[in-house]
């Protein structure tokens, strides 16, 4: 299974442009209904205005689960039990990852990360907090099976994927994903993820529509990423950031809304857009106790504990690969 690890993470053309994002993009604007995947939010620019979100007064997400990580470890301790191999998806969460590690005593840290540069970072900064845990870095996408390095293969794995980051994919993928987790851990091992809950939709929108603007910023900040690495001429000025409850799918979206008839080009493709037609750009799912039970269920997870915070607004699960033992 090296070949998962063998292959170029970032495949850039000859104009050092990376084809993923210009596919994506290009197909996400021929669409009758225009979007692009979340994923291409996060260039450096990008990194840091998410940061900045994180501290909001609106965005309550990232202090709840820091909350619940802070005030359980005992229980965390208790029902994870010392020696595991931590299998972060994704590195970036330098705040939340010491305080689990702290409390449970691991074997060893493995961070997964499609960024070499982040997935080292952090490496490093983890190692420096914690002298003796060994630290592995591996850098892959981890939404297909990953082998795990050799030190690893006998300890039990925890896998660690926090921030509701399962909420920025539809339902098919989101179990494709937790389907792979379970691969890529294997039998006997442990999820702790992050979900965020549903609540009053005054207080969801808010969080992805913040007084200060810089949910928005964010948001735009596709299309200047667009417009310079794409050689795309959008009229930023011309959008218009956009949160929104949707019932039916349990999710907030955001939007880029056009406030007039525009037309633009991208790598040399025209595109019009008519007044009050949106690019749909991420979707945020949110949960309740059962419909986070049934996802995980769907991907090969039972679920073993839930954590609230203590104004209920997050949770956070421990679940199980367990062998299925009732007739299929
Ligand atoms: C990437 C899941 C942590 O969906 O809440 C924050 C991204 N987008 N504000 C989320 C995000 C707009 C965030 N997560």
């Amino acid at each position: 299974m090296a070949e998962t690890q063998d292959i170029r993470l970032v495949d850039l053309d000859e104009d050092g442009v990376d084809r993923a994002f210009r596919a994506d993009v290009l197909a996400g604007l021929r669409q009758a209904d225009k979007a692009v995947p979340a994923r291409w939010f996060y260039d450096d620019e990008g990194s840091e205005l998410f940061e900045e979100i994180t501290r909001l007064p609106e965005y309550y997400p990232t202090r709840a689960e820091r909350e619940i990580l802070e005030s359980r470890g005992n229980e965390f301790a208790e029902l994870i039990g010392p020696g595991r191999a931590v299998v972060e998806f994704g590195s970036g969460s330098s705040v939340k990852t010491p305080l689990l590690l702290r409390a449970i005593d691991p074997g060893a840290y493995v961070p997964l990360d499609i960024a070499g540069d982040f997935l080292r970072a952090a490496a490093a900064d983890l190692s420096a907090k914690f002298p003796g845990l060994p630290v592995y870095p591996v850098e892959a996408d981890f939404t297909k099976k990953v082998t795990l390095p050799d030190a690893v293969r006998d300890i039990p794995k925890l896998g660690f994927f926090p921030g509701s980051t399962i909420g920025n994919m539809v339902p098919p993928t989101a179990v494709d994903l937790l389907r792979s987790m379970r691969a890529t851990l294997g039998e006997g091992s442990q999820l702790l993820i992050g979900m965020d809950l549903v609540k009053d939709r005054k207080i969801l929108t808010a969080a992805y529509d913040d007084a200060a603007g810089v949910t928005a910023r964010f948001n735009l900040n596709l299309v200047h990423r667009i417009n310079r690495e794409l050689d795309g001429t959008i009229p930023a000025e011309k959008l218009r950031h956009k949160a929104v409850w949707n019932d039916t799918f349990s999710r907030v979206e955001m939007h880029l809304e056009a406030l007039e008839d525009i037309g633009f080009t991208v790598s040399g493709v025209d595109f019009a857009m008519r007044k009050g037609e949106t690019i749909h750009t991420e979707n945020s799912h949110k949960f309740r106790r059962r419909s986070a039970n049934m996802l995980l269920l769907a991907g090969g997870w039972t679920p073993v504990r839930r954590w609230l915070d203590g104004k209920k607004r997050f949770s956070l699960i421990l679940a199980e690969a367990t062998v299925p033992r009732s007739a299929p």
